[in-house]
């Protein structure tokens, strides 16, 4: 069985102020046992959430990190392996901001994934579709070639240590969800390009949605089967919304 898990991706989003609030907040939520919970803040507030979620079973993951393992000589970028000395445990590969405002393209995101790995970091691999490309009825070919260009280089194993999440562009920040068909078809078709070449890692790896997450639309979303989770953006910076999403993954 894999274990659900439910991350928030706090993106640009923060002052010293507001993030104290909502470590405070996250405090006080009763935690289901069963589920994974994450947060990405912002890199600015890293330490601060390690040290303000001490002794809550909240693990803390970066936006982004460098194409290169370890620290050295390029200007504005954090290592992976400065991201596990903050006490980080994941990280974000590949979210559709960062392919689409940043110019991130494929072959940046492999190294990135390498070398998040090649510190212990956790990927979080973000792959999903923009409205032009499900109109044209490309979404299976546009994901599968995001997904299969990390397989035809770093090989499938690579996926027994790392998550994957589908974030259609046109459901994120928008209010519109894909309905939970149309998650769960994407979500069996990741998994099955995977099985094609290891069953083990597919069948293990988990498979999070994410795309304007709610409370109100989490239970049944979560309750697909190939729906392992959320990746939870807007939602995530209130933290009782963000804890009755976890709970709806408990369930
Ligand atoms: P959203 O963002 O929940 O605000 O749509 C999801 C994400 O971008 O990870």
């Amino acid at each position: 069985m894999r274990r659900p898990m439910v991350a928030g991706n706090w993106k640009m989003h923060g002052t010293r102020a507001s993030v104290a609030e909502l470590i405070n907040g996250l405090g006080q939520l009763a935690l289901p046992s069963g589920v994974d919970v994450a947060v990405f803040p912002p890199c600015l507030h890293i330490n601060q959430v390690i040290d303000g979620l001490k002794g809550l079973p909240i693990q803390v993951g970066a936006q982004n990190a460098a194409v290169q393992a370890q620290q050295g000589a390029l200007t504005g970028e954090i290592a992976p392996s400065q991201l596990v000395d903050a006490g980080c445990t994941l990280v974000l590969v590949g979210h559709s901001e960062r392919r689409q405002i940043m110019g991130e393209q494929d072959g940046t995101l492999i190294r990135k994934f390498a070398a998040a790995q090649a510190c212990g970091l956790i990927p979080v691999l973000c792959v999903g579709e923009t409205l032009e490309q499900r109109e044209a009825g490309k979404t299976l070919e546009v994901v599968g070639r995001q997904l299969g260009c990390i397989i035809e280089d770093l090989g499938v194993g690579v996926f027994a240590q790392a998550v994957i999440a589908y974030e259609p562009v046109w459901a994120i920040g928008t209010g519109l969800t894909a309905s939970p068909q149309q998650a769960q078809d994407v979500h069996a078709a990741i998994r099955a390009q995977l099985a094609a070449e290891n069953s083990e890692v597919a069948q293990g790896v988990r498979l999070l949605y994410g795309g304007s997450v709610k409370a109100a639309n989490a239970v049944e979303l979560f309750g697909m089967p190939d729906i392992d989770g959320g990746l939870i953006g807007g939602a995530s910076l209130n933290a009782d919304e963000f804890g009755a999403i976890i709970r709806a993954a408990g369930n």
